[in-house]
């Protein structure tokens, strides 16, 4: 696939590397190509660095993985994006982009894009490494978009995730940041450091 990643820090900057290394082609989009977090980015195969702009029209996939409130800068430069997918990577733990409750809501208000959540409820360490002990954890996604959680599905899988769960639709994007921030909470409100990950079990 095509990707542009659009928020090039620690969850941008992990999954870029993993996908890269699975053969999908990376379009950093970058505010300023001198100078921007994960530069180091480009010594990844496949990966190249243009303006968001350019990234976006390069690219058939988007991961938005930038603070939350930056999507309305972000927004003015998509561009045409109908029928391409577009991964909300964020959280809006700390400040919400008001007056939406989430990225994902803005974004399924302001563009025509098959929108997904998707890769916001774990550390980026386990982006990075999403395997413990020989077996992959989950990913978990939640969305109106079909066409979108087939290609989350399968880019979670790329990253090496062992499944990515249906958290639901729309109503459940909301909770799926809830669930995020319980990962937040046992990691490091509760003491129980980063390396800690998720696992549907069944009988
Ligand atoms: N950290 C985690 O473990 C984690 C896990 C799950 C979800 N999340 C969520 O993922 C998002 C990113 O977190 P992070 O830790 O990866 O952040 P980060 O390392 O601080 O990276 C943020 C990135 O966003 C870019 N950015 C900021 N404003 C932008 C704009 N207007 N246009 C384009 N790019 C812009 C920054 O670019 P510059 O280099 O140019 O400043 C930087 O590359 C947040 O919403 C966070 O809640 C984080």
């Amino acid at each position: 696939m095509n990707i542009a990643i659009i928020g090039t820090g620690n969850v941008g900057g992990a999954l870029a590397t993993n996908w890269s290394k699975k053969g999908h082609s990376i379009f950093l989009g970058v505010q300023n190509l001198e100078k921007f977090k994960g530069i180091a980015l480009l010594s990844n195969p496949n990966t190249k660095a243009l303006p968001v702009r350019e990234a976006v029209s390069q690219a058939d996939v988007l991961l938005i993985a930038t603070p939350p409130t930056a999507i309305f800068e972000i927004l003015g430069q998509l561009g045409e994006v109908s029928g391409k997918v577009i991964i909300d990577a964020t959280n809006s733990v700390r400040q919400a982009p008001d007056p939406y409750k989430t990225v994902y809501h803005c974004l399924a208000d302001k563009t025509s894009a098959e929108v997904v959540k998707c890769f916001n409820t774990t550390g980026f360490e386990n982006m990075l490494d999403p395997v413990y002990q020989g077996v992959g954890i989950d990913m978990f996604m939640a969305g109106d978009s079909e066409k979108a959680k087939s290609v989350a599905t399968q880019l979670a899988l790329d990253a090496g995730f062992g499944s990515c769960i249906d958290f639901g639709k729309s109503d459940k994007v909301e909770l799926l940041e809830k669930f995020a921030l319980s990962w937040i909470n046992l990691a490091i409100m509760q003491g129980q450091g980063r390396g800690i990950a998720f696992k549907l079990l069944r009988r």
